[in-house]
């Protein structure tokens, strides 16, 4: 029997017993689905690093941000909470997805931000003028085209940690307590690259 399968098992048994019907909880339906396959490990930014990136993107009440790969959603709760942006974060695994909107919703910005169990390779990123990414180098390299090909002239780009390669170097970079940040506005240039 696979961890997975014991834990389903268990937490199936305990529902069975005591006669409360789980399932319907969001979150314990999101610990009950399998874990999927991730390009990048859970790992959070410091919220020093957080507020660092939404200082250098200049992020305001005007903007729609989205952070692929969102983990438990501090960046996209903590641009609508402190600088009244919308947001949207995307993340393949539904238990951080979870944690997202219970982090939104005790902010008290649910209305100002919404989070999607999706692939951020398949998402559609179009309507965003802020771009939040802490991901790895090759997932950056691989999800580059598609930034330039669906962000709007003068979207911000930000990154916790990871360049996106020879092929686009940062306008900016910055370090804090020992992290790096890099920033990218996205122009014609890139734009001409992907047609
Ligand atoms: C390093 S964490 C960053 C979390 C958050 N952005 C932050 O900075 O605190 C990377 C996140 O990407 C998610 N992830 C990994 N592969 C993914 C994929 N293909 N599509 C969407 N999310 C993915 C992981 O579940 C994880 O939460």
């Amino acid at each position: 029997m696979t961890p997975d399968t014991r834990r389903r098992t268990i937490l199936m048994s305990v529902a069975a017993v005591t006669g409360v019907l789980l399932l319907p909880d969001r979150k314990l339906s999101a610990q009950l689905a399998p874990t999927p396959h991730l390009d990048v490990p859970y790992v959070p930014t410091p919220q020093d690093v957080v507020d660092r990136m939404l200082d250098i993107a200049k992020v305001g009440k005007k903007d729609i941000l989205y952070d692929l790969g969102c983990g438990d959603g501090r960046i996209v709760v903590t641009a609508a909470k402190q600088r009244g942006a919308r947001g949207t974060g995307i993340d393949l695994d539904p238990a951080r997805i979870a944690e997202a909107e219970e982090n939104a919703k005790k902010a008290g910005v649910s209305s100002q931000v919404s989070f999607k169990v999706g692939d951020l390779f398949q998402t559609d990123v179009s309507e965003a003028t802020v771009v939040t990414l802490y991901l790895l180098p090759t997932v950056n390299a691989k999800l580059r085209p598609r930034l330039w090909k669906q962000l709007k002239v003068g979207t911000r780009v930000v990154s916790h940690a990871f360049d996106m390669g020879p092929e686009w170097p940062p306008d900016k970079t910055e370090e804090v307590n020992g992290r790096r940040i890099y920033y990218w506005t996205i122009t014609q240039a890139q734009k001409k690259a992907v047609t």
